[in-house]
This record gives C-alpha cells, structure tokens and sequence, in this order.
C-alpha cells in the first residue's frame, strides 16, 4: 500500500510537470496562456505556482503515463485518469483545463484543480478523493503559507485558488483555501498549530458571506481569535485585487477586517428591516443573543453600548436581556 501511495504521487510530480511544459512550450497552449494573463497571472506567478495546462486531447496524459510505465488502473485510483464511458480503456481525467496543482503539507504534489478557460460546468474539476487526496484535511498552499502563517500568527482563509494566488501577489503569504468544500475542524485544527488568529476574507457575495458565519464558531472551537475582511460589491478577493489593487487590499480589506462579532451582528442586520419597529426589536434582540456569546464582560458591555446608543434603548435594559439569555442557556 505504501508503494502504491508512492507510485501515484511520483505520478502526479511527473503529470504537474508535464502539464506545466505544455502550458510553457506548445502552441496549443496559447489560449490558456492568452486567459490567464487576462486575469493578471503572468510569468512569475505561473512559475511560483506550478500553473500548467492540459490540452484538449483525450489522451494526453494518459499516453505520457503508459510510457512511463505506470499501470492505467493505478493511475486511475490515482484520480488522473478516468474510465472510459462507452468501452474499454482510460482517459485522461483533465482535459482543456488550466491546471493547479495541489500539495500536502510537506510540498508533495497529491492531486490537481483544472479550471475552464471559459463558461461551462464545472468550472472548477478537482481530483477526486484518493488514498493520498483528502479534501477535509488538504489546504490549498499551506505548504508554502505554513512559514509566514507561524511568523505572523495569523491565518488569511480565502475561498478560491485565484483568491490565493492574487492575495500572494499583493503581499498576503499567510493566504490558504479549501478545495471548494466548506472549512472543517480537521482543517481548523491543522491550522491552529501555526497561529492563533484566523481572518476569513471569503467571497463578498451571499454564499461566501453565509460560509463566514458557519466558519466563524468552527474557528472559535478550535482557540482562534477571528476577524472577517468585508469586501464591497459583492467582489471575491481575485476580482478586489484586479479592480483596485494590492495596496487597498492590503491595508483596506486585510487589515480592517472586522472582530468575528461586529461580522456576526453586521451579517443579521441584512435578514432584518430596521425601518420597522418590530423589525428593531428583533433585530436587538438577536443581537444581545450574539453578544451574550462572548466570554468576555467587557466586550459584553462595549458591545451592547454600541446598540444602546444606536436604537435609543438603556444600557441596563440591553444588560438585563443579556444577563437573562446567559442565565438560561449556561
Ligand atoms: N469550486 C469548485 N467547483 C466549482 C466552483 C467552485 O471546486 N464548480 C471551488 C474552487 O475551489 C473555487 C472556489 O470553490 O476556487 C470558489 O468558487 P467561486 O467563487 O465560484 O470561484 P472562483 O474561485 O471565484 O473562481 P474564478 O475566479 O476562477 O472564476
Ligand atoms: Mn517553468
Ligand atoms: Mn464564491
Ligand atoms: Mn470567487
Ligand atoms: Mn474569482
């Protein structure tokens, strides 16, 4: 088993290897090439990242692999080839896809990401799970993260492999991402043995707005202080980078990002019409219930201060209810 397990990831060196030369030195390439500058990624990204392609054809890799020697079934288990549909035989998995590729923690290549160079589905075709693939547990860079994450305590979590990429070149090297799966314990845990805070700069739009909430408690589990990057117009942190540049996103989006609580009460005022007075009601009172989650009195109290002031209601009152939800769910 062990060998095996060797065998597929010497492959997958090898495949990444192959699927950067393409991108590099054939013609057929050029799209790919054409596409990827168009989203700002040029020559030193490609080669910072491993980017490659993998052209049209069906048999591009799985060629390369059986010259190689390699079994087509290993190679199949090994998520780089694919069962033909109609007959016998193997294809390649990745076709007319620029290639990510994916690393474990110690930097060795286990599987790939293979992105369309235009609109269609899926977008994004990630190597399925493998005896050496485990998308809960796999973090897109964090083996090139890892030592600015420990150096900086912190943690930047983004949605996206562009996001990474485009955060890394405005100077965000603690930057990692899921693999297009929702942030799990296992990933917060691996995490947490590098830094202490985590700041979650996902999509501005609903879904990755709605993933902040589930992450933040997820986070909070495993002992990190959270903050959330707020990003304008509904953007991703690739597409705030392009419009606006590194600096902003730098000093703006990264560094004001915002405490997981103030993210928390700005997330439920969208559910809630506060030009109603019930509306005002409910609102404050999810609210208190969200600040009552804080262990600190402290932050309790500059919380709930804030909101006394904003809606016009007493201090005390807001303390009371506060009090009263802490009493009941201890
Ligand atoms: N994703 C995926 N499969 C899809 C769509 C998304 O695996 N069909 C994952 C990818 O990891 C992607 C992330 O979810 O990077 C975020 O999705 P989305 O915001 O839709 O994509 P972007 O990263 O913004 O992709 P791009 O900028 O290339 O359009
Ligand atoms: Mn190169
Ligand atoms: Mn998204
Ligand atoms: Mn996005
Ligand atoms: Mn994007």
């Amino acid at each position: 088993l062990q060998k095996e397990r060797r065998i597929v990831q010497e492959a997958h060196e090898y495949s990444a290897k192959l699927y950067h030369y393409m991108l590099q030195n054939l013609e057929i390439s050029k799209p790919a090439k054409d596409y990827l500058r168009s989203r700002g990624l040029g020559e030193p990204l490609i080669e910072q990242f491993g980017i490659g392609y993998a052209p049209p054809r069906w048999d591009t890799l799985t060629q390369a692999l059986a010259r190689k020697g390699y079994s087509e079934a290993e190679m199949e288990a090994g998520g780089l080839l694919s069962r033909r549909q109609e007959s016998d035989g193997y294809v390649d998995r990745f076709r007319d896809r620029i290639m990510f590729p994916i690393h474990d923690a110690r930097g060795q290549t286990i599987a790939f990401a293979g992105r369309l160079l235009s609109d269609g589905q899926p977008k994004y075709l990630n190597s399925p799970e493998t005896a050496l693939f485990s998308k809960s547990r796999t973090l897109y860079r964090l083996h090139e993260a890892r030592s600015a994450i420990r150096k900086s305590g912190q943690v930047v979590l983004l949605e996206g492999y562009m996001d990474v990429i485009k955060a890394w070149s405005a100077g965000i090297h603690n930057g990692v991402a899921t693999m297009g799966t929702a942030l799990t314990s296992e990933h917060a845990a691996i995490l947490r043995r590098f830094a202490d805070e985590a700041v979650i700069c996902y999509d501005g739009d609903d879904a990755g707005q709605a993933a902040a909430q589930k992450s933040i408690p997820l986070l909070e589990e495993a002992g990190f202080r959270v903050r959330v990057c707020l990003l304008p117009n509904r953007m991703d942190p690739d597409e705030y980078v392009s419009a606006y540049g590194p600096e902003p996103f730098l000093r703006e989006i990264v560094e004001g990002a915002v405490s997981a609580v103030k993210f928390q009460l700005i997330y439920l005022r969208k559910s809630h019409i506060l030009l109603e007075e019930d509306g005002r009601i409910r609102y404050l009172r999810d609210a208190v219930r969200i600040v009552a989650r804080r262990d600190s009195p402290m932050e309790r109290e500059l919380l709930l201060k804030e909101l006394a002031q904003e809606f016009g209601v007493a201090l005390e009152t807001l303390k009371q209810e506060c009090y009263e939800i802490r009493q009941r769910d201890k």
